[in-house]
């Protein structure tokens, strides 16, 4: 294992109706901005929950961050922080509004030239205005962690960014949120956090035997509650067990001492940036591809899996590794997420080249765990995936 230091300072407040605990956790002088996304909080109630928990505080609102944050309408955000003196930002949202607002809080104390630095220069950002959720949207673990990432349609990138003073000082999460919301977008949720642990835990071997299973157990829960959270998604104790699961996917801990790969998701950002396809299934069409290609040196971790989290037991490491793909794939299936670019778009021929290129401009020259897939091995990834 390792060496690590590992602190997550968010607090977390789980459970029915939390939502009403709000005012406890701001500061009472606080003069607070509540960011949303398209209006889905207006329709459900959280909203009103919001408004109702925070009616002694001077609260005013931004509404509009769209799916994949867009940095011209952050930016409109950010004068709006500005000229109201706003000094406590509350996301009340998906990975989306969250992440619009962890880049709104590094962009109020930012003292550099433009914003879009913060994305391009990747250091860690290390200070920022307060900040809270209420997740409306179980998926990305962004509740937990100080990561963000933001989409700017006009240059059609996507890039991401992070550091110390971008976790949430509290996120709540309220299990029954998730009745609102889409088929289509609950099927993400799982599929994203479902990724979000195989990057931290399809590597190679390091004897870190608790990473492992934690890995393995929150991987064994995701496939358990999916058919129940899909098919009825006021089973409470299903969305809790979906809720908390998506959170400790990406929260930090079962990364800690261990290798982790982020090439998928390196990959399938860019399939965001270019067709504008869900995050989680840009996932879904890259990992299959990426596992095939890197058989040598993930081999032995992919039939670990197998065995632990598929109960795929016949066979040799290799023949085990490459049934586990298959299982992989089957459970997006199930999720009724398509696994090939084209399903998606017809437009894909040239798109292998094209990210390759930008990865080369970008200057990551090696990314995966062992930072050895160059820009020509991400072109054959993206391709096997068309
Ligand atoms: O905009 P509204 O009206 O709120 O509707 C949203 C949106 O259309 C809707 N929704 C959310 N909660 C709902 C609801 N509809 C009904 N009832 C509810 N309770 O769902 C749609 C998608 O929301 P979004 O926030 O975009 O989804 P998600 O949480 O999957 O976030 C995706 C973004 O997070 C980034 C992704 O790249 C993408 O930009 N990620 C962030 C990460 C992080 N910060 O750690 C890691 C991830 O890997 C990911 O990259
Ligand atoms: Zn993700």
């Amino acid at each position: 294992m390792n060496q690590f230091e590992y602190k997550n300072p968010t607090k977390i407040i789980f459970g029915q109706n939390k939502i009403a605990e709000l005012a406890k956790e701001i500061p009472a002088k606080a003069k607070v901005l509540i960011l949303y996304g398209g209006g889905s909080i207006k329709s459900n109630g959280i909203y009103d929950q919001v408004k109702a928990a925070l009616a002694d505080f001077n609260v005013m609102e931004f509404g509009g961050i769209p799916p994949n944050p867009e940095y011209a309408v952050l930016m409109d955000a950010l004068d709006f922080i500005k000229s109201n003196e706003i000094n406590f930002l509350l996301a009340v949202g998906g990975g989306s509004v969250i992440d619009g607002t962890k880049f709104l809080a590094a962009a109020a104390y930012y003292e550099g030239e433009t914003p879009w630095d913060i994305l391009t220069s990747r250091k860690p950002v290390l200070k920022a205005m307060p900040f809270a959720s209420v997740l409306t949207l179980p998926a990305t673990g962004s509740e937990m962690n100080s990561g963000a990432v933001v989409t700017r349609n006009e240059t059609k990138e996507k890039l991401a960014m992070g550091g110390p003073a971008l976790f949430p000082q509290f996120s709540i999460l309220d299990p029954q949120v998730i009745q609102s919301i889409p088929e289509r977008q609950i099927a993400n949720g799982l599929a994203d956090a479902f990724t979000h642990v195989l990057e931290q835990y399809l590597t190679y071997p390091t004897e870190a035997l608790l990473q492992d299973r934690f890995a393995e157990s929150i991987l064994q829960t995701l496939t358990e509650v999916a058919p129940k959270v899909l098919k009825d998604p006021s089973d409470y104790k299903a969305a809790a067990n979906f809720m908390w699961s998506c959170t400790m996917a990406l929260n930090g801990l079962i990364s800690q001492g261990v290798p982790s790969d982020w090439a998928v998701h390196a990959m399938g950002h860019e399939l965001t940036a270019l067709f504008g396809i869900d995050h989680a299934r840009t996932l879904a069409i890259i990992a299959p591809s990426h596992y095939k290609y890197n058989m040598d040196s993930k081999q032995e971790k992919l039939a670990q899996y197998a065995e632990r989290v598929f109960n795929i037991n016949e066979g040799s490491t290799e023949e085990k590794a490459l049934a586990v793909i298959d299982a992989t794939e089957s459970f997006f299936h199930s999720l009724g997420i398509k696994t090939r670019l084209s399903e998606y778009t017809q437009d894909y021929k040239g798109t292998s080249e094209l990210i390759s290129e930008r990865f080369t401009q970008r200057g990551w020259m090696g990314i995966g765990e062992r930072g050895s897939l160059s820009p020509d091995d991400v072109a054959k990834i993206v391709e096997m995936a068309y």
